[in-house]
């Protein structure tokens, strides 16, 4: 997909330098290998999450906390694969639990392979990921992703539990959201931080808040669509019952809207019509204004002792997940 947020990214990976262009090539070609070493099976279906492609914002995240310019190192691939691949294993298990037919434009491993199929493709992801990790024979790393992943399996069974509900507060729905998404985001920030002798709790509670600011945007863009640029079709969320905060906003706004009952949505035609509804609330706006004082927050919180290039390079990152269209 080319869209304006690859060209954000692209945008960082030039701040990064000729380091981060030569890292985050070397997490492309690591992850190629690995899914291909372990069979016909998960290189079929790991390499359809791997080769479709994502806009990489994790491992970029890991290469900018390391310090810009990037200076290339084992380490940083390593960690960048790493979150990368926990990244790529949450996604093909999270298609499973929302029964997802479309990621990144392409069939989901569990359209295509069924539910074992993608149990088992998502566990090698997670595995390999932490094995990656264990190559470097450091215990700090570890302790960081594996953090991360307890979260991220926290999050999701929080998801569960709030599923079809009509009424989800909003303070509960920015702690699904720090645990499912924004802890990796900390996870990737402090990795690299680690690895280039950057200060690792403030650059962790930046990765926190724009990690969550990225999720919110995320929800906005199951609301707008359109698949063709997301990737995933419009109102998925609506039909899988996931109550997010367009949705929890819209509600508050308008009364006909608090009564539907997501149960009796069973087409993609009635979930755009609810879409439609919740854009015409103002909730999208609203929504969006949280994640941008999110960012904002984000942004000046930045510790002093970065050099200018990096507070750059980091600023335009966070400005990357408010302006995001797919
Ligand atoms: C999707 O993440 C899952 C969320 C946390 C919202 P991305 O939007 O970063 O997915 P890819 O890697 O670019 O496909
Ligand atoms: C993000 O949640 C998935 C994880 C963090 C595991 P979503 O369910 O919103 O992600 P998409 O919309 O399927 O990409
Ligand atoms: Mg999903
Ligand atoms: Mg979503």
């Amino acid at each position: 997909m080319s869209t304006s947020s690859a060209a954000s990214v692209e945008a960082v990976v030039e701040s990064g330098g000729d380091g981060a262009a030569r890292v985050m090539g070397r997490v492309e070609q690591r992850m190629v290998d690995l899914v291909s070493g372990y069979g016909e099976l998960l290189a079929r279906h790991g390499g359809q999450t791997i080769t479709a492609g994502g806009k990489r914002l994790r491992p970029l995240l890991v290469c900018i906390a390391a310090g810009v310019p990037v200076a290339e190192s084992d380490a940083l691939v390593r960690a960048a694969v790493a979150v990368e691949l926990v990244h790529s294993a949450t996604l093909v298990h999270d298609d499973v639990i929302d029964g997802a037919a479309l990621r990144r434009g392409r069939p989901t491993v569990v359209a295509t392979g069924g539910r074992l199929m993608a149990v088992a493709t998502g566990d090698l992801l997670f595995s390999r990921a932490f094995a990656e990790l264990a190559a470097g024979g450091e215990i700090q790393p570890i302790r960081i992703l594996s953090a991360a992943a307890t979260a991220l399996a926290a999050g999701e069974l929080m998801q569960r539990e709030d599923c079809w509900k009509d009424s989800v507060s909003q303070a509960r729905y920015l702690e699904r959201c720090r645990l499912k998404t924004g802890v990796l985001f900390r996870a990737a920030c402090e990795l690299g931080a680690l690895a280039g002798g950057v200060p690792v709790a403030a650059l962790g509670a930046f990765g926190e808040s724009i990690g969550v600011a990225f999720q919110l945007l995320d929800d906005v863009l199951d609301v707008t669509g359109p698949a063709e640029r997301t990737g995933k079709p419009r109102g998925t969320d609506l039909l899988d019952g996931t109550v997010t905060l367009p949705l929890i906003e819209a509600r508050k706004r308008d009364p006909a809207l608090a009564q539907v009952d997501l149960r009796a949505l069973t087409d993609a035609a009635q979930a755009a019509a609810i879409c439609d509804l919740i854009e015409s609330t103002g909730a999208l706006d609203f929504a969006r204004e949280q994640a941008l004082a999110l960012v904002n927050a984000a942004k000046a919180s930045l510790p002093d002792a970065l050099t200018l290039a990096q507070r750059r390079a980091l600023e335009l990152v966070a400005d990357s997940v408010v302006e995001r269209y797919s």
